[in-house]
């Protein structure tokens, strides 16, 4: 039966996809390759798709990837509240644990790392106890950290959470966003001349703390263009558009897309991701585009109609760090050679295992196995 998995399923948007019916008989878009040969996506079944996954995710593993952008610690002080300060009208948490998790684009790496990957990961830490902190908690996971670059005029970025129970009472932040200098610039470029040639593929993660400039960027584009690298970059809301041109695959959620669409002039477009997602391919000149829904799942933008895939998750306990772990499987299937279409899939599933869990925890490659075999 040739199931028609597209037409029957609430999975995806029939709009777009019956548009694809109407193409030339010939003309296989968004087809992806199986054994069986290239199918066009109107033909492809759920349990096609399923198995394609399933069989092809061992070749993500061992896939190098560097990440370029701002890294942090997460620190978490859990304790009991049971009097007020006789110093201020303030809570007194009396503490009875602390934890420290990798931040920021650490995470990221160790979403990759989760999943099969081999992650490169290419930032700044100050000379101070939190820079000690990311290289042991990157250690634990078996994360080199000889591409870090360490500098003795910046602090390492840190977010430290007191918390009573569920009650998040207040947040510290130390950090700076001043843009790194002319010196420390030499010292990335040292290292990003190092790893591009030997990675399969590139992430920039741009949380504006001054690691991503437009000369930082600018560089990695084109070290990565050189050596024939795709980029893809998940994007800050506000950094002007020009820095991440060069990039093959821009990954902002909805409200970063319509931020972003604000610097282009003429921009008149509210409320269509569609024409926000093409507006914003144009001016970065990329062909490709995804953009997060949340709840919604994400919208992927490879040539025609843009493809809806609703969120594939069961349940949700935690939206926490689900960004991260998209950029991640896309960085992966895109090194390992897979169509954007089916690198979606597999990213909407990592995210649905992800948004289930409590914490930013990253989707291991076997639980995502699990899933796809039990929940697809
Ligand atoms: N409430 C939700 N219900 C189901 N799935 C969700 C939900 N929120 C996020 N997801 C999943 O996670 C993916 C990424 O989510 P989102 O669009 O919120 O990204 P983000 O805002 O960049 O996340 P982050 O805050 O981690 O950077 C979505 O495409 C979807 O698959
Ligand atoms: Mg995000």
């Amino acid at each position: 039966m040739v199931c028609t998995y597209i037409i029957n399923t609430p999975f995806v948007d029939l709009k777009p996809l019956l548009s694809l019916l109407f193409v030339t008989r010939h003309k296989r878009i968004r087809g992806f390759k199986t054994s069986m040969g290239v199918y066009p996506w109107i033909m492809a079944t759920k349990s096609e798709i399923k198995q394609k996954l399933i069989d092809d995710l061992p070749t993500l593993e061992g896939k190098k990837i560097l990440i370029f952008g701002d890294v942090g610690v997460d620190e978490y002080v859990k304790g009991q509240v049971k009097r007020i300060s006789p110093e201020a009208p303030v809570p007194v948490v009396e503490v009875e644990s602390i934890q420290k998790v990798l931040g920021l684009s650490a995470n990221v790496a160790a979403n990759i790392i989760a999943l099969g990957g081999s992650p490169i990961l290419v930032s700044v830490v100050g000379e101070d106890a939190d820079g000690e902190v990311i290289k042991a908690l990157l250690q634990e996971k078996g994360i080199a950290s000889d591409s870090l670059v360490s500098d003795p005029g910046r602090p390492t970025t840190s977010k430290l959470r007191v918390m009573s129970g569920q009650h998040h009472i207040v947040r510290v932040d130390y950090e700076t966003k001043s843009e790194i200098d002319g010196n420390l610039l030499q010292k990335i470029k040292s290292q990003l001349e190092k790893w591009i040639p030997q990675c399969d593929g590139v992430i920039v993660q741009d949380y504006a703390k001054g690691i991503v400039s437009q000369a930082s960027c600018q560089l990695v584009m084109e070290l990565a263009k050189k050596h024939n690298k795709k980029v893809i970059v998940d994007p800050y809301r506000s950094t002007p558009l020009e820095y991440y041109q060069g990039a093959y695959l821009m990954t902002p959620n909805r409200d970063e897309a319509f931020d972003l669409a604000k610097q282009i002039p003429n921009h008149q477009v509210w409320g269509d991701v569609d024409k926000i997602g093409a507006q914003l391919m144009e001016k970065i000149q990329s062909e490709k585009m995804v953009i997060t829904l949340g709840s919604e799942g994400m919208k992927i933008f490879n040539g025609g109609a843009p493809l809806h895939l609703p969120t594939f998750a069961r349940g949700v306990f935690d939206v926490t760090g689900a960004g991260d772990t998209v950029i991640s499987a896309f960085a992966l299937a895109i090194a390992a050679e897979w169509s954007l279409e089916m690198s979606g899939y597999l990213a909407n599933l990592a995210a649905g295992v992800v948004v289930a869990q409590v914490g930013a925890v990253a989707c291991s490659a076997p639980d995502l196995k699990q899933y796809i075999q039990n929940h697809f």
